[in-house]
């Protein structure tokens, strides 16, 4: 069975899916959206949708499409800001996200993750003294806040500035401090890394299919994950560590993600590795998948 966020996050529910679309409350707004794993027919009518929609969102002439940006408008048919604030309430931490409507369908926050943010919290917390957790991919941050919330040393990474910003936002107003904001490519942080010889107790790693770093460095999952991981093994602690890839694109599977890592990390077999789907659950009770986890505990 996958992993899903739990009942008691009051700010988010999946209230209906099917046709392409989900339809979504992040706190007090209704939410439409593209979700092309969303094969099925709506439970709900079209009417149900429109009367409780704040914003539809409307995809531009290219998306979808490949080599096209999948940029698009959101539509507005109830009044509602553009930008807002949901509290997600973890076993033991707090977090306050700032949510905005992005071009890209985007609102700065996936859901489905909230159970690797448990994850992040408890074996950050399980670790002695002051673990120094990566995240790499970091986007706006709540898997870093996760950690930041278990006493972590954080570094938090990501090659657009925007979204690092917005992460420091969501570090301020969930009530921490002192996150190490890097804005650079993945890959060469982390060849400088094992460089340096750095060591950390905890890595996150949430890569997309395609993806560039500030200077124009190409990052395409199918030919860096491997590499990736190889540096990743190489700086994770040998005796107390954990990781936790994450994978939402190209379809790739469970069993796939074990042994890209189980290779990469050069382990003789899958001990230490669990994996599984991260999918949310609509309001009529269908299953939605939408990203597979490979975690490993040293
Ligand atoms: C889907 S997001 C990760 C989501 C995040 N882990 C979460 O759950 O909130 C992928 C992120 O990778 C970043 N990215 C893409 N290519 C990159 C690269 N070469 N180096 C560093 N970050 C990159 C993007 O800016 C984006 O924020």
């Amino acid at each position: 069975m996958p992993q899903f966020p739990k009942d008691s996050w009051k700010d988010y529910s999946l209230l209906d899916s099917g046709r392409g679309m989900k339809l979504e409350r992040f706190g007090s707004y209704v939410l439409e959206r593209p979700e092309p794993k969303a094969l099925w027919e709506p439970t709900m009518s079209r009417a149900e949708w429109d009367r409780l929609v704040h914003t539809v969102f409307a995809p531009g002439a290219g998306f979808g499409r490949a080599g096209k940006e999948d940029s698009g408008t959101w539509e507005r048919r109830r009044t509602m800001p553009d930008q807002w604030h949901i509290s997600y309430p973890g076993e033991g931490f707090g977090l306050d996200l700032r949510l905005g409507l992005t071009a890209f369908k985007h609102v700065g926050v996936f859901p489905e993750q909230a159970p690797n943010w448990e994850y992040i919290y408890s074996n950050t917390k399980a670790l002695p003294g002051t673990p120094k957790v990566l995240n790499l991919f970091a986007y706006t941050g709540a898997a870093s806040l996760a950690a930041k919330a278990a006493g972590a040393d954080v570094t938090h990474l990501d090659s657009v500035r925007q979204v690092v910003t917005w992460a420091r936002g969501n570090m301020e107003s969930t009530g921490l401090e002192g996150i190490h904001w890097v804005v650079e490519d993945a890959m060469k942080f982390a060849s400088r890394e094992v460089k340096r010889g750095h060591v950390y107790q905890g890595i996150i790693l949430d890569p997309p299919s395609y993806g560039h770093g500030p200077d124009g460095e190409k990052w395409k999952l199918d030919e860096c994950l491997f590499d990736m991981l190889r540096m990743v093994s190489a700086l994770l602690d040998p005796e107390h560590g954990w990781m936790v890839l994450n994978l939402y694109s190209n379809g790739y599977s469970a069993a796939l993600g074990e042994t890209v890592v189980r290779e990469a990390f050069g382990l003789k077999d899958y001990t230490g590795i669990t994996s599984g789907e991260l999918a949310l659950r609509d309001g009529f009770g269908k299953v939605l998948p939408l990203s597979i986890y490979v975690r490993l505990n040293r």
